[in-house]
């Protein structure tokens, strides 16, 4: 006795996210069948065995456990309608798609992701399924995305990266430094900018501008060191900057040399607050995918290399 229903069963289960596959082979009258399985798996290296399974319910099911050779498609992201066919009881699967026969007289279809041709190895009773446990003789892998399947919807994995088999010679786009953590923050660091940057101009101010008055907004004073430290701008040069913008009234200068202390203006505030939420709306849109605990996290982050960096 359980403390759920099946459809709780079915509910939580689709919450494990799978691939698609197409299970192929030919029934008791050497007519091809094949039917849509999420169920497969991997089961060992060596000997290669997958395994899959099957409801004793289905129309095929008595062909599928006396086959000895059937072959496992797993379905390319731009493959769902073939899986939608194949899930259709008593459709003519095998009409209008691309299909051969293999060695075996086992139906292949084209275009997938990767296949894998088997030899029925043991099959198990497994309550109101039988679990199919297949040899691997033979596999086909192209480098296509595969389909992806959860809560009763289909997906892709376009958001995963491929990753560079090794001895291959497919570029992948991948490469070792993209593993490195210094190029990627410099990269996103220069890209980021140059979005902004262009923002920065069309609002009439200069760079280094920008970068001091935005140092200087929330009403804080800093002297010269710490100024030159976050908006990188030329300690030789930091100084003819001020003083211009002292002229435009966008900031007041106390004091002189390395302990000058600078403090913006309520124009130059005035002129930062809007630039702030232009750029406010910009990271909005580039974090798009990410939430407020993972802005968070990657913030704090960014200020721990920052602090460690810092000499
Ligand atoms: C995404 C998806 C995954 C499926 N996975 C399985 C499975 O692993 N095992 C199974 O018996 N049926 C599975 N089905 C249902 C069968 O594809 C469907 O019942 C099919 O019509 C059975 O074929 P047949 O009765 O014509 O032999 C799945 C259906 C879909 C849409």
């Amino acid at each position: 006795m359980t403390n759920f229903s099946s459809n709780d069963f079915r509910s939580a289960l689709s919450s494990f996210a799978t691939g698609v596959t197409i299970i192929t082979a030919r029934d008791l009258n050497d007519d091809p069948i094949g039917m849509t399985a999420s169920s497969f798996n991997s089961v060992s290296m060596e000997p290669p065995l997958v395994l899959w399974s099957i409801a004793k319910s289905a129309l095929s099911s008595p062909s599928f456990t006396n086959a000895t050779f059937f072959s496992v498609h797993v379905l390319a992201s731009d493959q769902s309608e073939i899986s939608n066919k194949f899930a259709i009881k008593g459709e003519d699967k095998f009409s209008n798609i691309n299909w051969h026969e293999d060695q075996n007289r086992v139906p292949i279809i084209s275009d997938v992701s990767s296949r894998f041709d088997c030899k029925t190895h043991d099959i198990h009773d497994g309550g109101d399924h039988w679990i199919i446990v297949g040899k691997v003789l033979n596999l086909e892998n192209s480098s296509k995305q595969g389909l992806v399947f959860s809560q009763g919807s289909y997906a892709t994995t376009s958001t995963i990266k491929p990753k560079q088999h090794s001895g291959s010679n497919v570029d992948t786009g991948a490469s070792l430094i993209d593993e490195l953590l210094i190029y990627q923050l410099a990269r996103a660091s220069r890209q980021v900018e140059t979005l902004f940057h262009k923002t920065v101009e069309e609002e009439g101010l200069t760079i280094p501008e920008w970068r001091i008055l935005a140092s200087l907004y929330g009403k804080v004073s800093r002297n010269l060191v710490d100024l030159c430290a976050r908006t990188f701008v030329d300690p030789s040069a930091i100084t003819d900057v001020l003083s211009q913008m002292n002229n435009d009234n966008l900031c007041v200068l106390a004091g002189e040399g390395s302990s000058m202390l600078i403090t913006g203006t309520e124009s130059g505030m005035k002129r930062v607050a809007h630039l702030f939420n232009m750029a406010k709306n910009q990271e909005n849109e580039i974090l798009t995918n990410m939430n407020e605990q993972e802005r968070l996290s990657l913030l704090r982050n960014l200020e721990n290399v920052i602090s460690n960096t810092n000499n």
